[in-house]
């Protein structure tokens, strides 16, 4: 019975790397809108993915918020491969409690893997001529260059509307979402099911089209109800590896 499951598992990653044209897909059994120790899973086999994909030294691992994210950090332990590396924030402030901002997930990574971190300290919800001044400013200047230059990034994908009244969006911004048909978010921006960006919330750091130049980038994703921001999302960056679980992976299969 055990191998049998664990030929499901590795069929269905096969199958599902193939029909999203991604570069890998990993598959955590379960569901995690059912069970909490799934959000776990995905987080201790997301360590083992990016162990296995950092280079022979200075790497610089970018990260974003959301609970996804902060089960990764909850699984890292000290380790002589990640001593050296650098933890950023992917980008800055987005509306979320501080447990799920990228800077508090930053943090909590260096000090479990005891390697470095920068953080990225710029108010929420941007003004145009706050955003203007910023970035201009030496300090911020340097370490936006930092995030650029990432060697890995590791990120969360959301459902849009879920995401934009955990972030309290204005209405203005609930209803351009609405309108928009928006589906899927990461890291700021919102998507529509063909993975058009839709909406993208003003703050620093790194922007999407940088993605192309970062060596590796993954997310990390489940639960039966985020199939389709997936999906979405993944449709115009499938350059990735993705970390999943059975519930998402099976309803997106479904419709694939
Ligand atoms: O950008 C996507 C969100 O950060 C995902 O958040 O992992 O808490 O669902 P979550």
């Amino acid at each position: 019975v055990v191998m049998k499951e664990v030929f499901d598992v590795r069929a269905m990653e096969e199958e599902l790397t193939a029909k999203l044209g991604v570069k890998e897909v990993h598959i955590v059994p379960g569901d995690s809108d059912d069970y909490p120790w799934v959000l776990k899973e995905m987080g201790r086999s997301t360590v083992n993915v990016i162990k296995r994909h950092l280079l022979p030294e200075k790497n610089t691992i970018a990260v974003t918020g959301g609970r996804s994210i902060a089960n990764v950090a909850d699984m890292l332990i000290p380790d002589t491969d990640l001593k050296e590396t650098l933890f950023v924030p992917a980008r800055g402030g987005l509306g979320e409690q501080v447990e799920n901002q990228a800077n508090t997930i930053c943090a909590t990574m260096a000090r479990k893997a005891m390697g470095r971190y920068r953080l990225l300290h710029v108010p929420d919800q941007l003004g145009r001529d706050a955003y203007e001044s910023l970035i201009y400013d030496p300090i911020i200047k340097e370490i936006l260059e930092l995030i650029r230059s990432s060697t890995m990034v590791v990120h969360g994908i959301g459902e849009a509307m879920a995401m934009a009244e955990r972030r309290n969006s204005s209405d203005e911004v609930l209803e351009k979402l609405k309108e928009t048909e928006a589906v899927a978010e990461a890291f700021g921006y919102y998507f529509n099911a063909d993975g058009e960006i839709v909406h993208k919330v003003l703050t620093i750091g790194l922007q999407l089209e940088d993605l192309k130049n970062i060596p590796t980038v993954i997310s990390v994703a489940g639960g039966r109800t985020k199939a389709n921001a997936i999906r979405a999302y993944l449709k115009r960056n499938p350059n990735q590896v993705l970390i999943t679980d059975e519930g998402a992976a099976k309803e997106m299969l479904t419709k694939l």
